[in-house]
């Protein structure tokens, strides 16, 4: 019962004090993972770039710092309420200038017009989607040709996470995300152990063809 709830908010936090808990839980927990997984993602000063299931927004900040050049645009989308309404209030700035836009909405189904984006990036998120397939569908459609998406994860701990069934079913696996990455039109789809500074993690690397 208590894996169960802890899973939901963990899919979806709510404004409500586990919610919070959990949001709290991400800031202290996944901060170094959310900045380890940026520096190693390539982005380019000018780049358009579009964050997955941002949560508070650790990462938003980080990436926006790269995007020094006039064009460079930070996208996120985040299908909470709470933290969508959550990062925009931590990056209000950022929002305000134009430099990032935050989507209310599921990766499965965003707002954003074909072969725009140059970088994905997210960390602990496609574990709660429902069809991987249809997201990594979607994320290709964003895509430019050549793009290139990053995923962070810590697979010992989603493991851990997934034995205590507080990961629904068993759409934590790499290999299943890999496999609807391939079936979507990412080539040299690939996982890679990585040490930034001081954090091992995993990265699962694609690039989308077209
Ligand atoms: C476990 S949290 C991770 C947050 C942050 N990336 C981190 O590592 O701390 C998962 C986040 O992904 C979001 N999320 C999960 N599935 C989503 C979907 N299908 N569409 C949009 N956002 C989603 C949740 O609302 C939540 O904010």
């Amino acid at each position: 019962m208590f894996a169960e709830k802890l899973g939901k908010q963990l899919g979806r936090p709510t404004r409500s004090v586990a919610g919070w808990l959990v949001s709290k839980f991400l800031t202290v927990r996944n901060a170094a993972l959310e900045e380890s997984l940026v520096q190693i993602s390539g982005i380019q000063p000018e780049d358009t770039v579009l964050e997955l299931g941002h949560g508070p927004g650790l990462g938003l900040q980080s990436a926006a710092k790269l995007l020094t050049a006039p064009t460079g645009h930070l996208i996120g989308v985040d299908y909470s309420v709470y933290m969508h309404q959550m990062a925009s209030e931590q990056i209000k700035e950022l929002v305000a200038s134009g430099k990032v836009t935050l989507h209310h909405c599921d990766v499965a189904a965003m707002p954003l017009v074909d072969s725009t984006v140059d970088r994905v990036f997210h960390c602990n998120c496609y574990y709660f989607w429902p069809d991987l397939k249809k997201g990594a569908s979607e994320i290709h459609r964003v895509m430019k040709p050549g793009g290139l998406m990053v995923t962070g994860l810590r697979l010992s701990h989603i493991a851990a996470f997934a034995a205590k069934r507080i990961m629904p079913g068993e759409n934590w696996r790499p290999e299943a995300y890999m496999t609807a990455l391939r079936d979507s039109g990412f080539t040299d789809v690939r996982m890679e152990d990585k040490q930034h500074t001081h954090l091992t993690f995993q990265a699962i690397y694609a690039t989308a063809s077209k």
